[in-house]
């Protein structure tokens, strides 16, 4: 498969994620065709995605025709097999091997040999992902967007053991056609910037449970004094406190449980809570 073949763009999971990769794949006139197991995602998913044209059309930065058209490619689907004539699949759904390998068992079956499969994953092994595709296990890569994806432009792409040399090119050249700035990176556990953010949240963490200082006070100081465009809780509300954990969950396993990566409690007590940050509209902060 190469880059210029591609047309469609599988996305699985309308969370947060799913839904700003397939934001940018229409706006650079992919069609995007989003899957779900939860209609209500499909639903706030593609209300979401249309409410961020408008914001642009807004701003002057797009025009309606633009926006119509941008809004016509972007195709929610509560049917698996709608996936299957897509020439990439980026999957997006919540941050768990067992059910990205499920996943992946299925696609497996259903796709043509030469469909790319790849993954948004976060943190988990794309080698371990790739274990689950019998055909051609070359076609999966990782392509790890982030937040949010509409907007920033780094993807790093990360090669498992069996990636070929023409998936990991043809992906960097969709990345580009994506308006992205695609890195190469080798599949060790949470790639080059989640691995950095782990001390980022995990000592700001240690520092509210030593009642040192509180979240305003961190997110303040390392904005102003510390020229962060975004203080550690903020940016943990922004992900999503349940996503955030489940990834340090899966780098403390990955790295033998290295205690510097150890969970903070006070994570696992907010996902109890249900705090999970913007999207339950309180976590740290309210909203
Ligand atoms: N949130 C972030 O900042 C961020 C950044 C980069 C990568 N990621 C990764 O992206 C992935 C998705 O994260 P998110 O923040 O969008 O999560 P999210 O909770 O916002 O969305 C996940 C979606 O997956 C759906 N889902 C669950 N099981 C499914 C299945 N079997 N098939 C299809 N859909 C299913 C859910 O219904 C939900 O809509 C995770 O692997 C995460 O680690 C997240």
């Amino acid at each position: 498969m190469t880059a210029d073949k591609i047309k469609s763009i599988g996305i699985i999971g309308a969370g947060t994620m799913g839904s700003g990769i397939a934001s940018a794949a229409a706006i650079s006139g992919y069609r995007s065709v989003i899957f779900d197991i939860s209609p209500d995602a499909l639903v706030r998913s593609k209300e979401g995605i249309v409410k961020g044209y408008g914001r642009l059309v807004e701003k002057g930065k797009l025009d309606i025709a633009q926006k119509d058209s941008a809004v016509n490619l972007v195709l929610p689907s509560s049917d698996f097999d709608s996936l299957s004539e897509c020439d990439i699949i980026i999957e997006a759904a919540i941050e768990n091997l067992d059910l990205k390998k499920d996943v992946y068992r299925r696609l497996d079956e259903m796709t043509r040999h030469d469909t790319i499969l790849a993954t948004n994953t976060s943190s988990f092994s794309i080698t371990a992902i790739s274990s689950a595709v019998k055909n051609n296990s070359g076609r999966v890569i990782g392509m790890h967007f982030f937040n949010p994806a509409s907007i920033m432009k780094l993807v790093e792409v990360i090669k498992g053991e069996f990636t070929s040399d023409e998936t990991v090119y043809t992906v960097i050249e969709l990345c580009k056609k994506l308006g992205k700035v695609p890195v190469v990176c080798n599949d060790t556990p949470a790639f080059i910037v989640n691995r950095v953010a782990r001390a980022f949240y995990g000592e700001s963490l240690k520092i509210m449970d030593e009642e040192q200082a509180d979240p305003l006070l961190i997110d303040t100081i390392m904005k102003e004094e510390g020229g962060f465009a975004m203080g550690p809780f903020e940016l943990m509300d922004l992900i999503g406190i349940d996503v955030n954990l489940s990834v340090t969950k899966s780098v403390y396993e990955a790295f033998f449980y290295d205690q510097k990566y150890k969970p903070s409690p006070i994570q696992q007590k907010m996902v109890d809570a249900g705090l999970l940050g913007r999207k339950t509209k309180q976590g740290f902060y309210k909203y």
